[in-house]
């Protein structure tokens, strides 16, 4: 198991990495001296896979942990099943000094600290991710909240977790699209943070497609260093951290237009990074052959790599323009210089279609 550092002061906190690394969960918490009341908040199918798992580690320890479980599904990242979670903690009793373990993907990684950072006015939460999302981004860097009706995300906190446990090996249940939607992220930190990175999956994809546990693993850690650093910058996004954003602007615009239907996340990122390249070469900031080095590698990647032609223009435009990220009309664009060295550009909605 390797250890990579959030380093954030007194809120330092590590992230392990390791094959089979779940069956530590126990041991780990223990270190943190969190009293023996606590809580994993999972979905219905990773408590089929893990649940037990996660529940005989903690108890090997001495813990006395209870389950709380919400169904599968963003939809549920909500008012009402952040509620279920309070009433469950209440009814448990599980106290201040106990702690919320989060075991699942994104939304459970998202839903379950927002429940730790404001039950009791916060109780320490440890996030278990099991996709690939949710082991190189999702639970690294303190952002938790859940869905509107108005939109993703609108109600969250920032609050860090104790420590992140990700066991590659609890990616092999992963089905393939999620795997290959995760992999954009992964993609993506090689392209605006390292191109060593970059290098190693255009070198060794179909190794990191099977699964190689070696690979994986040095893969997810190389993820969660970049991801430590920047957040380790820029705790609550106020400038730096917005790089993670690259892709991202374009992706939120697909995603709404499409009513989160038609694309996991991963794959309007996928999209949105290949487009924002394009237009970083339009702008002549970024040279064609990363560009091409990018759209080749997400489409052997097996991801999505255009915008397609009924969504171009105008309704892109209208999309972009009702982003919450946007200021005044303009849009603070991730844009390349080449692969591992990003620009902000102030962009106004239409340029951003117009170059596309
Ligand atoms: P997800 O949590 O919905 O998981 C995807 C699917 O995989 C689900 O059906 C889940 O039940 C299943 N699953 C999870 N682990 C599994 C495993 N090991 N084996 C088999 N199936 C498994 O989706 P996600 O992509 O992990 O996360 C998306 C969410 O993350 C979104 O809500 C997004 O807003 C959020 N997010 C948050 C941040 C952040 O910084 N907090 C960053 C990016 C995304
Ligand atoms: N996923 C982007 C961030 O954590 O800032």
């Amino acid at each position: 198991m390797e250890v990579v550092n959030v380093e954030l002061g007194a809120r330092r906190y590590p992230i392990y990495v390791g094959a089979g690394c779940l069956r530590e969960l126990g041991t780990k918490l223990a270190e943190t001296r969190c009293g023996a009341g606590v809580a994993v908040v999972t979905n219905s199918t990773v408590a089929d896979l893990y649940l037990d798992r996660a529940l005989a580690s903690l108890r090997d320890a001495a813990f006395e942990p209870i389950a709380i479980q919400i169904p599968d599904g963003e939809e549920h990242k909500n008012l009402a099943w952040l509620a279920f979670v309070y009433d469950k903690l209440i009814d448990a009793g599980v106290e201040r000094s106990g702690a919320v373990i989060a075991l699942g993907g994104g939304v459970v990684g998202d839903l379950a600290g927002f429940a730790a950072a404001t039950y009791l006015r916060g109780i320490p939460c440890v996030q278990v991710p099991t996709t690939l999302l949710a082991q190189v981004d999702s639970a690294i860097g303190g952002k938790t909240g859940i869905n509107h009706v108005a939109g993703k995300n609108l109600i969250g906190a920032f609050a860090q977790p104790r420590f992140v446990l990700a066991d590659v090996e609890t990616l092999r249940t992963l089905p393939r699209r999620e795997l290959i939607a995760g992999l954009a992220e992964v993609v993506k930190y090689g392209i605006i943070l390292d191109p060593g990175l970059f290098a190693l999956i255009e070198n060794q994809l179909s190794a990191v497609q099977h699964l190689e546990r070696d690979l994986l693993a040095r893969i997810v850690r190389m993820c969660c260093t970049l991801k430590a650093l920047v957040v380790g910058e820029d705790e609550t996004e106020s400038g730096y951290r917005a790089v993670l954003n690259f892709g991202h602007t374009i992706a939120h615009g697909l995603e709404s237009l499409t009513e989160y239907k038609q694309y996991l996340h991963g794959e309007a990122v996928a999209i949105g990074m290949v487009a924002a390249a394009r237009i970083s070469r339009r702008l002549g900031f970024c040279p064609d052959a990363d560009y091409q080095r990018i759209r080749k590698l997400l489409e052997r990647c097996g991801l999505p790599t255009e915008v397609p032609a009924d969504l171009r223009g105008e309704p892109l435009a209208l999309a972009l323009r009702s982003d919450k990220k946007a200021r005044g009309g303009l849009i603070n664009f991730v844009c390349l210089e080449a692969i591992g060295k990003t620009r902000f550009e102030r962009l106004t909605c239409d340029e951003i279609v117009k170059h596309l």
